[in-house]
């Protein structure tokens, strides 16, 4: 594996391979000195032309644990024009050493051109591209899901046999569009729920069941329902007649939360708006994985930069 692009094209074993090499990496945040000397002497550059609170953080945290040299750049409010500026910004951190490139980015495709347009050599890690994909972000809610339903015997295991709802605002979804792929990937069921305003095109052939009501989808027995966040800055229309009312329709309230199943997790990509997606009640329960999403996300990001720039030295101690 090169680069880390989108999750459609990770296969099972694939996948299983980086959930296990992220729960070696977890163990490593137990020990007194959390650091590993895999990535010493290698350059990681968080290149970020959009917001990010969590990702940005999290790759960078564990870049650090694999003792890597860690340089971040966010380029938001550029005003060259987009593929001049991802160009010339890629070639100026090539020319300093970057051995792997995070790269989000507000245009779909960015990181597969950053990866493939012939610019530069580093690996690059997709760490969401539009409303295209954010493979980590997949990758450690397969974790996240895994490490709570299978405890100390996740190892080696896939999702088969877990029903997983995702709910909300799919179209405009990189989280959304990664998961589907993952965890049908690793044998999940996958449901997605939105009003019909916030159900992308061609979204009938992907490997889901679809739900216009969130309590259809919820009289189902769910081990896990995600709920995305309104993407209001990438609205330029009305989806939806008012936050009252899609809050009412399609949020997880207090009292949908309460009619859950004792086991359902409750998952949420961050950053939350309570009382529209989600109500405090399910945000702070203790079947909430919003916290444990954050914490597995540095194993995952160690992980998958331990695979793409550790090159030839060995494995993790
Ligand atoms: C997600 C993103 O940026 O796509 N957040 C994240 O990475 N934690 C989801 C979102 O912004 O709603």
């Amino acid at each position: 594996m090169k680069h880390l692009l989108s999750t459609r094209d990770l296969d099972r074993a694939t996948a299983v391979r980086i959930l296990d090499l992220a729960e070696d990496m977890a163990h490593t945040a137990d020990r007194e000195v959390k650091k590993l000397p895999a990535l010493r002497g290698r350059t990681v550059v968080n290149l970020f032309f959009e917001d990010s609170t969590r990702t940005r953080l999290s790759f960078e945290s564990a870049a650090k644990r694999l003792s890597a040299d860690v340089i971040t750049f966010s380029a938001k409010g550029s005003s060259v024009s987009k593929g001049e500026s991802l160009k010339d910004t890629a070639q100026t951190l090539a020319a300093m050493g970057a051995d792997a490139i995070v790269v989000r980015h507000p245009d779909s495709g960015a990181a597969h051109q950053l990866a493939h347009a012939g610019w530069i050599d580093a690996a690059v890690l997709n760490a969401g591209d539009g409303t295209h994909e954010h493979p980590t972000q997949a990758l450690l809610d397969a974790y996240t899901l895994r490490a709570r339903h299978f405890g100390a015997h996740s190892r080696g295991r896939d999702l088969a046999g877990l029903r997983v709802a995702i709910v909300g605002d799919i179209l405009h979804s990189r989280v959304a569009r990664s998961n589907v792929w993952l965890l049908t990937a690793l044998g999940a069921e996958v449901h997605l729920v939105a009003p019909r305003t916030l159900q992308p095109h061609g979204m009938q052939s992907w490997p889901v069941t679809v739900h216009e009501h969130l309590d259809d989808a919820l009289s189902l027995a769910l081990d896990a329902v995600m709920m995305l966040r309104i993407q209001t800055e990438r609205m330029h229309a009305a989806f939806f007649p008012s936050a009252r009312e899609y809050a009412r329709e399609w949020g997880l309230t207090a009292e949908r939360f309460a009619r859950l199943g004792p086991d359902t997790m409750v998952m949420h990509p961050g950053p939350m708006n309570r009382g529209l997606e989600i109500s405090s009640a399910a945000a702070d329960s203790s079947r909430s994985t919003v916290l444990d999403q954050v914490t597995n996300g540095v194993s995952i990001r160690m992980a998958v930069l331990y695979l793409l720039a550790a090159g030839s030295s060995g494995e993790p101690a």
